[in-house]
């Protein structure tokens, strides 16, 4: 593993990235892992040809009103109790700045994209419209919206329980209709205790597994929204590669942790080797009704 920026002068703090270049982005990296420090949309045209883009951005959500959106992550997110944890950058804009925002990184990442490359981009209810005018805005043909069912959500009296996120899904021009089937849906909670939640907006393995089983098999996956390093994490432990971008200090350590230990792990034969077989067709997801287009 190559590691970590020594000084201040070094980590490509905000004074520093007016002179980014890629080697003054690169944070640290391994055999199967690379992670830049900076800003998305700085650094994406610094990179090569990628398998696959997964990646949860910022939401930009977290209540109606202005007052609500503009909140400390931790806040909006976790609610009073959730400050232990590092905040994370760029989640007030408004409507228009996050479709505008929304379009540009997109498109940065399309540039990159091999062709048929798969995209999946998180959201919520709030913004799902937006992103998937955003996905199409940037150039991607957008197919379709993974929802991700959290059954333990919180219930509210007189209301319905906010018990989803979306994944919305896409490519890079026409895909071909080859290779396994893959879920449509995905039911679980995120990481919720202190010992086991690292970001605050972190995510849980085995959605990311699932969605980074659609990635080819060895392929290099971008996640240009690293925060903890769940999409690497999975990726790494399936026999693919990850380069990922973060643009806080804090979170960028802590994925390159993440992604070291599950190199270990997986060069140990840790890794659950997901997706490398036709794990679709042993699971039956290949039959049944064909017509949900
Ligand atoms: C929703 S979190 C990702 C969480 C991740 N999926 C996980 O499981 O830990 C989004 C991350 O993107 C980072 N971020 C926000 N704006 C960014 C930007 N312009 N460039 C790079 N990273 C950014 C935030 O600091 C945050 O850690």
């Amino acid at each position: 593993m190559t590691c970590c920026p020594s000084s201040e002068s070094e980590k490509g703090a905000d004074a520093g990235e007016r002179s980014l270049s890629r080697t003054s982005a690169l944070y640290a990296a391994g055999e199967r892992w690379t992670v830049f420090r900076g800003d998305s949309l700085r650094v994406l045209p610094m990179l090569d040809r990628v398998d696959a883009v997964i990646t949860d951005p910022p939401y930009s959500s977290g209540g109606a009103m202005r007052g609500d959106r503009t909140r400390a992550p931790s806040r909006k997110y976790l609610g009073t109790g959730g400050d232990y944890l590092p905040q994370f950058a760029g989640d007030n804009r408004d409507g228009r700045a996050f479709l505008t925002w929304s379009a540009l990184w997109l498109s940065a990442c399309l540039d990159l994209a091999a062709p048929g490359a798969i995209l999946c981009v998180f959201t919520d209810w709030r913004q799902l419209p937006t992103t998937t005018d955003a996905v199409q805005a940037a150039g991607w043909i957008w197919r379709g919206v993974i929802p991700w069912i959290k059954p333990a959500a919180r219930p509210q009296r007189g209301r319905f329980a906010s018990a989803s996120e979306f994944i919305v899904w896409g490519s890079a021009g026409p895909m071909a209709a080859d290779g396994p089937c893959h879920p449509g849906y995905h039911i679980g909670m995120a990481p919720h205790a202190r010992d086991n939640r690292e970001h605050i907006t972190q995510k849980p393995l085995d959605l990311l597994d699932m969605l980074v089983a659609a990635a080819p098999p060895g392929g290099l996956v971008l996640d240009p929204f690293l925060g903890s390093g769940t999409t690497g994490v999975a990726a790494i432990n399936s026999g693919r590669r990850i380069v990922g971008i973060e643009r806080v200090d804090e979170h960028a350590a802590l994925a390159a942790r993440n992604l070291a230990e599950a190199e270990t792990g997986f060069s140990q034969g840790r890794g659950r080797q997901l997706a490398l077989g036709p794990v679709s067709e042993a699971a039956g997801l290949c039959t049944g009704d064909a017509s949900g287009e």
